[in-house]
């Protein structure tokens, strides 16, 4: 077989055999096929398409590439739960721990930065130490005493996903439905959760634009998870606008903490309450969602939520004292607002075009080999349907360059469309499926 023969067929709108697509995961993971001809095949996939065959073969040879990890040691129904990719989404900094604190094992593997959007494991690389390389064993036993643990892609786990989302990451390959859906499935599968919970994100800000396509990719997973013998849950989210107000890895930690202390936005809240009902639910913590809420609330308003992420944090490696005092996070050392230079309602903010603000600040990788600053970013202080007077502040920035500050406000402040009459506002959770 030959890659060449593979990437003309692709291109040629042709359909992959099952024994093809795994030909090139198995040759792509040993280094045997070129960054540039995998390139190329991702692109031909990016506007050919793959059908339902081809999607799960992915799925499986990218889940099969590496170790399948065992999670029998750990006791009880073991829950993860992945976004397809946001900006300002922070999620699973402050919704782990209020999970764990309600009794649910989390055993969950994240991802960095991809595209436009974060990642949480670069988010969590915030706190001081924390370390995100655990190895399986590591992994167990840190579930089975604290009930959670995040840890990042190793070589090990689903290593033709982890070559992979790098090379689309800088390949503009990201936004193509079966890729998204085989890489998180794939990882998902190999990480050995029972039961996997899925925020798919839908609008300018989220790699599906429009509600339709979030909703067949939603589908899509739901059904390779379940293929697979996986509880899976998908709630279709928004994502028009930047969840919360922080975007930028060190700020997005700070938001999570906020709201761990009861003290968040009211969007970023209200996501982490749908989400974390359902994970209590898969993982037998609770029976209902009226149930699940009230727990969910509990652990906030008692301060078991922000402790479990301290123990969690220190469980890594990390300093629990960033959790109690974030002044001992990564900090920007220019802090600038961003002031409107027109007045109306907000009535629309193009999200990937904030997420690329963050990037060109330094928040994200422009190639696989760039180092991110976690300190940078910006803090909105108008979303839409808000009134904004002509001179009032946007949004703050933080940044450690001057010249990367001007370009990322000029680049902001285009973002930004404004009204006479204030907009309807969309749904925040658009649908469930499960
Ligand atoms: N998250 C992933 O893990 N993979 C994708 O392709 C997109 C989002």
């Amino acid at each position: 077989m030959r890659m060449y023969d593979l990437i003309m067929k692709k291109r040629d709108g042709g359909v992959l055999r099952r024994d093809e697509i795994e030909y090139m995961v198995r040759e792509y993971t040993a280094d045997h096929i070129s960054d540039y001809q995998m390139s190329a095949m991702m692109m031909a996939i990016y506007f050919r398409g793959m059908n339902a065959e081809e999607t799960s073969a992915l799925t499986l040879a990218m889940a099969h590439s590496g170790e399948m990890m065992d999670l029998s040691a750990i006791d009880g129904v073991k829950v993860d739960k992945h976004s397809t990719g946001g900006v300002g989404d922070k999620t699973s900094i402050a919704l782990t721990p209020m999970a764990a604190a309600c009794g649910v094992k989390i055993a969950k593997m994240s991802g960095r930065g991809l595209g436009h959007t974060g990642g949480t494991i670069d988010k969590l690389e915030s706190f001081p130490g924390f370390d995100t390389s655990l190895t399986s064993r590591r992994f167990v036993r840190q579930v089975n005493e604290i009930g959670v643990a995040i840890m990042g892609q190793t070589a090990d786990i689903a290593p033709a996903d982890k070559k992979l989302y790098a090379l689309r990451d800088v390949t503009a390959t990201v936004d193509q439905m079966s890729l998204i859906a085989s890489s998180i499935m794939s990882k998902k599968l190999a990480s050995g959760a029972d039961a996997i919970v899925l925020d798919v994100k839908t609008g300018s800000g989220a790699f599906m634009k429009n509600e339709e396509d979030a909703f067949a990719l939603a589908k899509e997973m739901v059904t390779l998870g379940r293929m697979a013998g996986r509880k899976t849950v998908a709630v279709i989210s928004d994502m028009d606008q930047p969840l919360g107000f922080a975007v930028g890895n060190a700020l997005e930690v700070r938001e999570a903490i906020q709201t761990l202390r009861g003290k968040g936005p009211a969007d970023f809240t209200a996501l982490c309450m749908t989400l974390g009902a359902q994970m209590l639910i898969a993982g037998g913590a609770a029976s209902d969602e009226r149930e699940a809420y009230a727990m969910l609330r509990h652990s906030v308003e008692d301060g078991s939520a922000l402790k479990k992420l301290a123990a969690f944090v220190e469980a890594q490696g990390g300093d629990p004292a960033a959790v109690y005092d974030t002044s001992l996070l990564p900090a920007a050392s220019l802090v600038r607002e961003i002031a409107s230079d027109r007045a109306g309602y907000v009535s629309h903010i193009d999200c990937q075009e904030v997420g690329i603000c963050s990037l060109l600040l330094g928040g994200g990788r422009e190639t696989k080999e760039s180092v991110i600053d976690l300190s940078v970013g910006l803090v909105l202080h108008k979303k839409v349907g808000d009134y904004v007077a002509a001179g009032e502040s946007l949004a703050t920035i933080y940044a450690n360059d001057e010249e990367k500050l001007r370009q990322a406000a000029e680049r902001f402040l285009r973002a930004y469309r404004f009204a006479v009459e204030p907009p309807q506002r969309g749904e925040l959770i658009k649908g469930i499926l499960s």
